[in-house]
C-alpha cells in the first residue's frame, strides 16, 4: 500500500474554526504533514475535483458546498496511509460514525462532514497532484 493521501478540510469546518483541532487530531494520530494549503476552488473545479461522482443526485449539492468557501487541502504520510486515514476520519455520514472519529467529533451531516481522505491510491495520487505541483509534492 502506498504510503500517502489526500486531504481536504471541508468550508464548514473552516468557517467553524475547527480547522487547528482537526489538524491536531490528524497529527496525533500518527500522520505526518508533507504539504498543506488554504484555498478556494470554484464550482467548475470542484465538479473537476469530484468527476467521479458526476450524475449522482448529491453531486450538485456537494460541488456547491466544495465551492463555497475556504478549504484546506494537506497532503498526509504514513505507512499504510489511505486506509488508516478513513479509519481515522469515519463513516461518510457522522451519525453512523464511530465515537472518536473526525467526523463524529465534527461534521453536521453526509453532506457537511467536515473532511476528505483519497479512497484509494490512484485517487490519492491524482488527488495529490490536483492541489500541488510538482515543487510542492516532496
Ligand atoms: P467525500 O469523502 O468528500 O467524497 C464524496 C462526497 O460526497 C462525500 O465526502 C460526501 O460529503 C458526499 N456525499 C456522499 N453521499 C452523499 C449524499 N447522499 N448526499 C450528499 N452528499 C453526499
Amino acid at each position: 500500500a502506498g504510503n500517502k493521501t489526500l486531504t481536504i478540510i471541508k468550508p464548514f469546518a473552516v468557517k467553524k474554526r475547527n480547522l487547528g483541532a482537526i489538524l491536531a487530531k490528524i497529527e496525533e494520530s500518527g500522520f505526518r504533514f508533507c504539504a498543506i494549503k488554504t484555498l478556494k476552488l470554484d464550482k467548475h473545479e470542484a465538479e473537476d475535483f469530484y468527476v467521479e461522482h458526476k450524475g449522482k443526485p448529491f453531486f450538485d449539492e456537494l460541488t456547491d458546498f466544495m465551492s463555497s468557501g475556504p478549504i484546506t487541502a494537506a497532503i498526509l504520510e504514513k505507512e499504510n496511509a489511505v486506509e488508516d486515514f478513513r479509519f481515522l476520519i469515519g463513516a461518510t455520514d457522522p451519525t453512523e460514525a464511530k465515537e472518536g472519529t473526525i467526523r463524529k467529533m465534527f461534521a453536521t451531516d453526509k453532506a457537511h462532514n467536515a473532511i476528505h481522505g483519497s479512497d484509494s491510491d490512484e485517487s490519492a495520487e491524482r488527488e495529490c497532484n490536483f492541489f500541488f505541483s510538482r515543487r510542492e509534492l516532496l
